[in-house]
């Protein structure tokens, strides 16, 4: 049994707390491997914002969970030598799917998870929710719920369709489950093709234009939980030129379309105070690496096309957390 304080980590109580109060969101981006994990911890320390490491079963899979653990430890130690004095740092296992695996994170030094029970219904959500809530918070880790489902691919967890989050039931989900924060759905989706071509309007120059996000959902939500705070997953806003080098350099990624960057920025000051990012990062590695790799075939040191992308990710993450979330100089 490890607990996330003897690492330097937090939990997101008075993050979430301060976000919600000061109308601006979290980063929550996951990672894999090192070069995504200094990209976040430089990119949150060069703009002092607290940041959400983000762990799906499919990065655990891939990584192993004992060396992403001691990653997020190495992270803490990273910020200050990179003169963070005291940074925020929150350890989170994203989509959990049972009981087992939040417990075993809980154990393992996580702190904060989410229980995904969007799939069940109503009442087995609830009681899976709650199950975990009294044992994470035994420990002082924070719990994540999710009412709605969400469409898109992400690692395992997968909807053709999404449903939005039903306002009149997230009152009683989060009284009868005692979580902390809640996800919700109101038409972000998983992945780099968020919608099918035919849901979306095209603009002058023929680029595709996704449908608005349902923000009369979100602020029934925040009137049936006044001040709770809430979650959006789904937010990459995959980039044109990201997306225009992949393709540019042999890539083979069609009608790929996110959110709008102005609609996130509106979520980020309601009550919406953690922004869940994934593709895009995927994204601006992939489009380094293709460059070089098209333009210097012959290289073949791994930290000369992994450098680039770890650049390219930094960007982005620093241009989410100063233009799009807000949460630069929140530490
Ligand atoms: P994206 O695929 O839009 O980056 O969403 C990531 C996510 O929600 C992780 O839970």
């Amino acid at each position: 049994m490890v607990n996330y304080k003897d690492l330097g980590l937090v939990n997101t109580r008075d993050m979430f707390a301060k976000a919600v109060k000061g109308g601006y969101a979290i980063p929550a981006f996951n990672f894999n491997n090192m070069e995504q994990m200094q990209a976040i911890i430089q990119a949150s320390v060069e703009t002092s914002s607290p940041v959400i490491l983000q762990v799906s079963k499919g990065a655990r899979n891939y990584a192993n969970q004992t060396l992403l653990r001691y990653m997020a430890q190495g992270a803490v130690e990273y910020a200050k030598e990179l003169g963070c004095e005291k940074p925020q740092i929150v350890l989170h296992l994203d989509h959990g799917d049972t009981f087992e695996t939040c417990k075993s994170c809980v154990d393992f030094g996580f702190s904060s998870v989410m229980i995904d029970g969007s799939s069940l219904s109503f009442d087995e959500n609830v009681a899976v929710t709650k199950k975990v809530v009294e044992y994470a918070h035994k420990f002082d880790v924070t719990v994540e719920g999710e009412l709605g489902v969400l469409a898109g691919v992400e690692d395992d967890v997968v909807a053709e369709e999404h449903t939005y989050t039903r306002p009149e039931e997230v009152e009683e989900f989060v009284r009868r489950t005692g979580c902390d924060s809640l996800a919700i759905s109101i038409g972000t989706s998983h992945g780099a093709n968020k919608f099918k071509p035919e849901q979306c309007t095209r603009n002058a120059e023929g680029m595709l234009v996704p449908p608005p996000l349902e923000f009369s959902v979100l602020e029934a939500c925040e009137k049936n939980l006044p001040g709770f705070p809430i979650v959006l997953h789904g937010s990459s806003s995959v980039p044109q030129e990201e997306i225009a080098t992949i393709n540019k350099y042999g890539g083979a990624m069609k009608d790929a379309i996110g959110i709008p960057e102005d609609q996130l920025r509106r979520a980020a000051k309601s009550a919406v105070c953690k922004i869940n990012i994934d593709s895009d990062s995927r994204l601006a590695m992939t489009a380094a690496i293709r460059e070089v790799f098209a333009l210097k075939p012959a290289e073949f040191d791994p930290r000369k096309y992994l450098g680039p992308a770890r650049e390219n990710a930094k960007k982005l993450y620093k241009h989410k957390i100063l233009d799009v979330l807000g949460s630069a100089n929140k530490l």
